[in-house]
């Protein structure tokens, strides 16, 4: 059983800084958990500390249902992927696969086939005797997951391992890891793993689950489909999605007998199972969400529940157009069809358009405490 705990887990380093502010996270034998978060948020950190090569300030990390805060690295049964590679630049692709087992005295034996199944997973049996500075970018990365897959760690852990590669070496990548993740799990020798990234896209993509944090502190853990359509908080929502989610303030008003959000000159009105969630947030200020594909378009008035805006941007992405809309002050991001699309640019810039919001999929969020009210 390899389940990793954090309870209350701090870090304060040695200039007097709190990186990490209490975090509790519960991973289980066998899950991927993707930590993800802006540049500073402490992921590496978390991460250092999990293997033992940082000093836990304050709680207990948990590896199975052993206390290994003061544990050295090499008797915690994990292995590590860094974005580096960190290779041994003197080392064949083969020494470097054998060295940790090596140093752990493994037999010859043992050293040659755990090495050779992982050249076979990773492939890289064309590459045993290459040098590291003959390798690609690519190439090096799949040395390093192997060099970690050869010592049959209870918890891999990756920080950041794919952000030296170009974006479609990433995209294969991921794909790798994943199917890696999932070959070992049916092979009843599930690794727990922790992949630290930046990137939404491996973290939405890779991920059981998703622990999104923020300064230090965990702002929500969850399946990437709930931090999607669900997020508990202004922060998560903004941060998962591309593009951004708008998320604008707003003012919830009674008008004939419904409650409505405004937006510019207009009102749109709230579907009837969201009205009693809100009710309390009458005539306070709020945030509205609304995802970009969520926001309708027309180049005609809309008879019911439209608003007006005026067509201040495109971006065209091929199978679909991105429109930036001005509403009064506000601008609103939408995600629009090519074959839908066209026909809204052809009026050009600065013309007026027309928008309605799918209010099933609209999100609210209290400006104090920046909760989603939904939830
Ligand atoms: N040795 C250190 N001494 C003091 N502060 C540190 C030290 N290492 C990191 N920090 C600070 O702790 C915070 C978390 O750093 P960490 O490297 O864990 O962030 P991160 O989420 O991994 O960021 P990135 O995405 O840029 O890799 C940052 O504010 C950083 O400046
Ligand atoms: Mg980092």
């Amino acid at each position: 059983m390899a389940e990793v705990t954090f309870r209350k887990v701090e870090k304060v380093y040695s200039n007097g800084f709190k990186a990490v502010n209490g975090i509790d996270l519960h991973i289980a034998d066998g899950e991927f958990m993707v930590i993800v978060g802006p540049s500073g948020c402490a992921k590496s950190t978390t991460l250092r500390m999990l293997a033992g090569l940082e000093t836990v300030s304050g709680g207990e990390i948990y590896i199975g249902d052993k206390i290994v805060n003061n544990l050295a690295p090499k008797a915690r049964g994990i292995a590590m992927v860094f974005q580096n590679y960190a290779l041994y630049p003197h080392m064949t692709v083969r020494e470097n696969l054998a060295f940790g087992l090596k140093l752990g005295k493994m037999p010859k034996d043992y050293i040659a086939q755990q090495v050779n199944e992982a050249a076979k997973i990773l492939e890289l049996e064309a590459l045993l005797d290459s040098l590291p500075r003959q390798l690609s970018g690519g190439q090096a990365q799949r040395v390093a997951v192997g060099r970690a897959i050869v010592k049959k760690p209870d918890v891999f852990l990756f920080d950041e391992p794919l952000s030296n590669l170009d974006a479609k070496l990433r995209a294969s990548m991921r794909i790798r890891i994943s199917d890696l993740h999932k070959q070992l799990k049916r092979s009843g020798c599930p690794a727990t793993t922790v992949y630290v990234t930046h990137d939404q896209t491996e973290a939405m993509t890779m991920g059981d689950r998703i622990c999104v944090m923020k300064q230090g502190h965990i702002m929500q853990v969850d399946t990437p489909d709930n931090l999607y359509h669900a997020p508990q908080n202004m922060f998560v929502a903004g941060f998962i999605g591309a593009p951004e989610m708008n998320i604008r303030p707003t003012t919830i008003i009674h008008k004939a007998g419904a409650l409505h959000i405004t937006i510019g000159q207009d009102t749109l009105p709230l579907n009837a199972s969201q009205q009693e969630k809100v009710a309390r947030f009458v005539d306070k200020n709020v945030f509205f969400g609304i995802r970009p594909e969520e926001v309708l378009v027309s180049a005609q008035p809309l008879t019911v529940d439209g608003a007006q805006g005026t067509l201040i941007r495109t971006e065209n992405m091929g199978h679909e157009f991105f429109l930036y809309l001005a509403v009064a002050d506000i601008e609103l991001t939408a995600r629009v069809p090519a074959d839908e699309a066209k026909p809204i640019i052809a009026g050009g810039l600065n013309c007026p358009v027309w928008f309605r919001f799918n209010m099933e999929k609209c999100h609210l969020f209290d400006a104090e405490s920046e909760r989603n009210i939904y939830l």
